[in-house]
């Protein structure tokens, strides 16, 4: 039986299962209330967004800081099923209850301007494109609003060579085929964070933050990037001026 089989229990295939028992771990450790701290991500008060939810695990932290709202938003109805279910378990009655919406980047259904606070991590290896993809987040950011988001680097698949074979070198051919043509046909691409950047900047983003985890042959396997919404009418950065 092939790898992504389908499961009779809400058709979760394997990589669905592995992928929650990973995140809901990771979660269990700390490691991922570590990641949203060291972007310096605070969402008290705020109306927060997580684009590419997955299973909830990001929202589960981000209840916590007592948002005024909290919206998750995955492409996959099965990541939101059983999102719903592991994060009612965890969540207490007292901390914002995050509401679940299936939709897709890069169309979003929320007006500009609509949260102080967006977080989208590990999505963009499987957005259409990186600068729509992007652009979109910055839309429904409010000036001053805090953009977080994560994604793989080249040196991501070189992790996994020996583990998994065809799909490091999968996501090298998906991503020289995306530099080709701008067309992602294969999902998991590898981003450039330093291009990733320059896209921000150029809609109009400064970055705050770009960290890394360790280097693989010194290439960057991780990224994580926290970026301001400028209000580029008077090119002030309104962190600045808090
Ligand atoms: C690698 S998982 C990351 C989940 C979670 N954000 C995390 O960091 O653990 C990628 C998630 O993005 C979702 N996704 C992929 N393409 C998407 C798109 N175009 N719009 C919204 N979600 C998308 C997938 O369904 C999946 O839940």
């Amino acid at each position: 039986m092939g790898k992504y089989y389908i499961m009779a229990n809400n058709h979760l295939t394997q990589w669905h299962r592995a992928y929650i028992k990973n995140a809901y771990r990771e979660l269990e450790q700390g490691t991922t209330r570590k990641q949203l701290d060291a972007l310096n991500i605070k969402a008290t008060g705020k109306n927060v967004l997580d684009v590419g939810c997955g299973p909830g695990n990001h929202l589960v932290i981000l209840s916590k800081h007592s948002p005024k709202l909290l919206v998750g938003v995955d492409i996959d109805e099965r990541f939101l099923t059983i999102g719903r279910s592991r994060m009612g378990k965890l969540i207490r009655p007292s901390s914002t209850k995050p509401s679940l919406i299936n939709a897709s980047l890069p169309t979003l259904p929320f007006a500009d301007k609509s949260f102080d606070l967006v977080t989208c991590f590990l999505v963009m290896p499987h957005v259409p494109d990186d600068k729509e993809a992007l652009s979109e987040l910055a839309r429904v950011l409010k000036i001053g609003g805090t953009l977080a988001i994560s994604g793989h680097g080249l040196g991501f698949p070189l992790r996994y060579l020996k583990r998994f074979r065809i799909k490091p070198l999968q996501m090298y051919l998906a991503s020289i085929i995306y530099r080709l043509t701008g067309k992602k046909i294969i999902r998991n691409t590898l981003q450039n964070d330093k291009k990733i950047c320059r896209i921000l900047k150029n809609i109009g983003l400064t970055v705050d933050v770009l960290r890394h985890n360790k280097r693989v042959l010194g290439c960057v396997s991780t990224y994580w990037i926290g970026a301001t919404k400028m209000d580029t009418k008077s090119e002030t950065n309104p962190k600045a001026t808090q």
